[in-house]
């Protein structure tokens, strides 16, 4: 966890385990002090029991950020580009007034202002949560959000990755097991629903979670009790679920392999993430929030951009969302100098020379200067492709939907894409979860 200060933007990144574990050093070495007096010894013991309160009242009130209340200007200037309606602003002001609690940043985008308006509204009730979105946008973020704005804040927040257990091992992951309940269970064992007890369970990736834990899980909804494996004893559990996908879970209800009820269940509240392209006008305030974070992970000034990497940044497709911009900037402030440009970006990623310029120097270096119309030819590939590109970008990969905005034949539009050799699948996102359940 981390405590975002926002007088010292970036400056100020305070680890409150670290604190945590101070005080717990101090209170042990005060409880073996050979030389203080009991009374002494006692007093201390004390004065930090009521520090450690103290912090904890902070951090759970605090250790998700606020929403950077109080950004510099020039941050806030940048998230609100002239573009936006005013009232998305007073909405993110509204939800910052009210004590919103959020780690990380945003800014006005209408889309991500409604999700976090609907987490708000969800977070104090006890009723399940499903937030989906394509990898990278937020979805554990936006869990813990959800968890630190209810009434269970200072209760367990207990995570698992439904994809990542072996399928052999997941009831017993997920409800515990009693001892000798199957080769290897050497002691009775707590499952992550018990540990979740009072508190929140995250169900990651829910979409891989086999249909037999499927059923199992729906049983947990329904009764409110497990039974861990190899025992027929019930145990009460008081656990909100938060679950959270990648996939269409309505379209693989459709397709068979996730059971409707148990969608119908766990979405009670469905909360969608915008991928990161379509709240593209939060780039600038990203770009500075996590120059920043890096800054001080890195220990370093904030990087500096060329003009021409801050343009690549801000059009980029993004199809690893806030993730990969993330990562984007820590390897920007970490491979750079004091100034970023083109060459510090990843070579699979990394703007290609423009046909032109290429062409040019192909010639020059050949000792015989361009012709005029080869000139133009080139210009008007460097056009095609970029147009190209562009509009892919725009459909999400969807060569049916470009052609019906250009007015173009699909399968001269496909001639065009291999001329060029682009491949329309490296613009398509899991965006179709938002597509599909639009249409
Ligand atoms: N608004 C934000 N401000 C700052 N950081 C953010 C924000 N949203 C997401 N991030 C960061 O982006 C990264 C990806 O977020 P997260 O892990 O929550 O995504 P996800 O949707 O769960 O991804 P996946 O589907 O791959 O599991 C994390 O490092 C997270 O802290
Ligand atoms: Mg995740």
């Amino acid at each position: 966890m981390k405590l975002f200060d926002p007088h010292g933007f970036g400056s100020s990144v305070v680890s409150y385990a670290g604190l945590l574990e101070k005080i717990e050093i101090l209170r042990s070495t005060l409880r073996w002090a050979p030389r203080l007096e009991r009374t002494d010894i006692e007093k201390l013991l004390n004065q930090s029991n009521a520090l450690r309160e103290e912090v904890m009242q902070l951090s759970r009130k605090e250790r998700f950020v606020e929403a950077a209340s109080e950004a510099p200007e020039a941050l806030d200037a940048l998230a609100r580009p002239d573009a936006l309606t005013p009232s998305a602003h007073r909405r993110r002001e509204a939800l910052i007034e009210r004590s919103f609690i959020f780690e990380g940043i945003f800014g006005d985008n209408p889309k991500l202002l409604a999700a976090l308006e609907i987490a708000e509204k969800a977070a104090p009730t006890d009723l399940p949560v499903l937030i989906d979105g394509e990898s990278g946008t937020g979805k554990e973020l936006m869990a813990k959000v959800i968890h630190a704005n209810g009434a269970r804040a200072d209760r367990p927040y207990i995570s698992v990755n439904c994809g990542a257990i072996p399928e052999n091992l997941l009831e017993s992951e997920l409800f515990g097991h009693r001892r000798g309940a199957f080769t290897g269970a050497s002691s009775d064992r707590k499952g992550k629903f018990e540990s979740a007890h009072t508190g929140t369970i995250f169900l990651d990736e829910i979409g891989e979670l086999p249909l037999q834990g499927q059923v199992k899980l729906l049983r947990v909804l329904e009764a409110h009790e497990i039974q861990r494996v190899g025992s027929d004893e019930p145990i009460g559990v008081d656990t909100r679920i938060v679950a959270a996908t990648n996939r269409n879970l309505r379209e693989l209800a459709a397709q068979g392999r996730f059971r409707e009820d148990l969608f119908y269940r766990l979405s009670v509240i469905h909360v969608t993430l915008p991928a990161l392209r379509e709240r593209n006008d939060e780039i600038p305030l990203l770009i500075a929030y996590f120059g920043d974070e890096a800054a001080g992970q890195l220990k370093r000034r904030p990087v500096k951009l060329t003009p021409k990497l801050r343009d690549f940044l801000l059009t980029y497709a993004y199809p690893g969302n806030i993730r990969e911009l993330r990562n984007l900037v820590y390897r920007l402030s970490c491979l750079a100098g004091d100034t970023a440009d083109i060459e510090h970006l990843p070579d699979d990623i990394r703007p290609k020379p423009a046909a032109l310029a290429l062409r040019v120097a192909e010639a020059e270096a050949a000792g015989a200067p361009l012709s005029l119309s080869d000139a133009k030819r080139a210009a008007s590939d460097e056009a095609e492709r970029a147009f190209l590109e562009r509009g892919l970008q725009e459909t999400g990969g969807t060569v049916a939907e470009l052609a019906r905005r250009c007015d173009m034949n699909r399968s001269h539009l496909q001639m065009l894409l291999k001329k060029h050799g682009i491949h329309s699948k490296d613009f398509r996102h899991a965006d179709k979860v938002n597509h599909e359940k639009e249409s």
